[in-house]
């Protein structure tokens, strides 16, 4: 058997968190069998090199941000699909020289793209699904389109998520369903005694993630405002990266107007050191969250979390045992869990003991594996050369 070459492909080199899942996945798999090519520059192309994966860029010479999923009309899709086609073209060259088994595409776009490059390289096609494919995220014709091109072009599914999953149509094709896992290193010299929990009027509270509007950041603002005891700081760990800057001025005036004591740190590499800092990780998207790495993150990190549901979140939180969690969009009730937290030393340990404890199921050396061997069957499929 030819042994397996991995091939990531990904339409954007900005560290969000499909990207940073690829980059935690490849880093645990078996060295020198993977690769990741980007069709945009940006700092995913250094992060990667830097842990010695192989990377490529293979540039786009056409904006596809103009298809930005709500945004672009029928016109601007189809002259992007138009380009992604293209670009395809050209990416199956680079898949044979990578010598490619399989393809894996890690967002919609680069499952069109992937559908030409893998098949010019006579490897199939596998999509890592990172986002539900549903009416309410990407709008109901595009969300039925992305899903038939799913079923046409891909030999088989990884999914983040059950919850993902079940927004695909995957109709007797291989599914894997592989968590995003987080890293627990060897010798972390960063952890020892996690810290005591504060008491209520000193609480820090962190929320991580892109500043979006479906993450709800702004509807956190509004529920934090409504809490009887305010906590000393709060944290919004996150950049705004996909034409997102309007919302995050939103945001500030917000938390301006409403009097709140909320520090905007923009992107950072890490947010670990924030997470450790915290006592309390919301997180508070307002759509099903299709995963949700930072709610494990802050797990992980010792936080009492508060996170949202349906989505990724109930298949990680197991409420009042681990963390807590409220349904997406009620104010009111996030208002009342902060409360509840906020007010509760004791059982802000409680929950933040057994969530390190529940963290260590997400470790991506698993993920890893279990992906490795789904691509290893996959990449003996058909469309191997001969
Ligand atoms: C996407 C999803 C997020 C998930 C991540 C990794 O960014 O929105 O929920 O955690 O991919 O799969």
């Amino acid at each position: 058997m030819t042994p397996l070459k991995a091939v990531f492909l990904a339409h954007t080199a900005a560290p969000s968190g499909a990207e940073l899942a690829t980059l935690r996945m490849v880093s645990a798999m078996p060295a020198g069998q993977t690769a990741v090519v980007y069709t945009e520059d940006g700092p995913m192309l250094r992060r990667m090199a830097e842990r010695g994966i192989e990377t490529r860029l293979v540039r786009n010479d056409f904006d596809s941000r103009a298809m930005t999923i709500r945004k672009a009309g029928v016109r601007s899709l189809l002259t992007g699909a138009a380009g992604l086609l293209k670009l395809g073209w050209a990416l199956g060259d680079t898949m044979r020289e990578l010598e490619a088994t399989v393809v894996i595409a890690s967002s919609s776009k680069a499952l069109l793209m992937g559908a030409v490059a893998a098949r010019r390289a006579r490897v199939p096609l596998v999509w890592h699904v990172h986002d539900r494919v549903s009416a309410d995220y990407f709008g109901r014709w595009l969300a039925l389109v992305i899903r038939l091109l799913g079923r046409v072009a891909a030999r088989g599914y990884i999914a983040n998520s059950r919850g993902t999953l079940a927004s695909l149509w995957t109709w007797r094709k291989p599914v894997l369903v592989a968590y995003p896992g987080v890293e627990f290193p060897a010798h972390d010299d960063r952890s020892g005694e996690p810290a005591e929990q504060r008491p209520p009027a000193e609480t820090v509270i962190v929320v991580v993630g892109r500043l979006a509007p479906w993450k709800g950041q702004d509807h956190f603002l509004r529920a934090l405002a409504g809490v009887r005891v305010l906590p000393r700081d709060v944290y919004l760990v996150g950049g705004a990266f996909f034409d997102e800057e309007a919302y995050r001025a939103e945001l500030e005036v917000h938390a301006t107007a409403l009097d709140l004591p909320v520090t905007f740190t923009g992107h950072v590499e890490d947010p670990e050191p924030y997470l450790r800092h915290a006592d309390i990780l919301v997180h508070c998207s307002v759509l099903p969250e299709p995963f949700g790495q930072v709610v494990v993150e802050g797990m992980r990190a010792g936080c009492a979390v508060i996170a949202t549901r349906p989505g990724g979140p109930e298949e990680i939180v197991e409420p009042g045992l681990n963390g807590l969690l409220v349904d997406a969009g009620d104010r009111a009730g996030l208002t009342h869990a902060l409360d509840t937290l906020i007010a509760d030393q004791e059982l802000r340990t409680k929950l933040a003991d057994a969530a390190r404890v529940r963290a260590r199921d997400f470790d991506v050396a698993q993920t890893a594996r279990a992906v490795t061997d789904f691509l290893t069957r996959l990449s003996g499929s058909r469309w191997r050369r001969g």
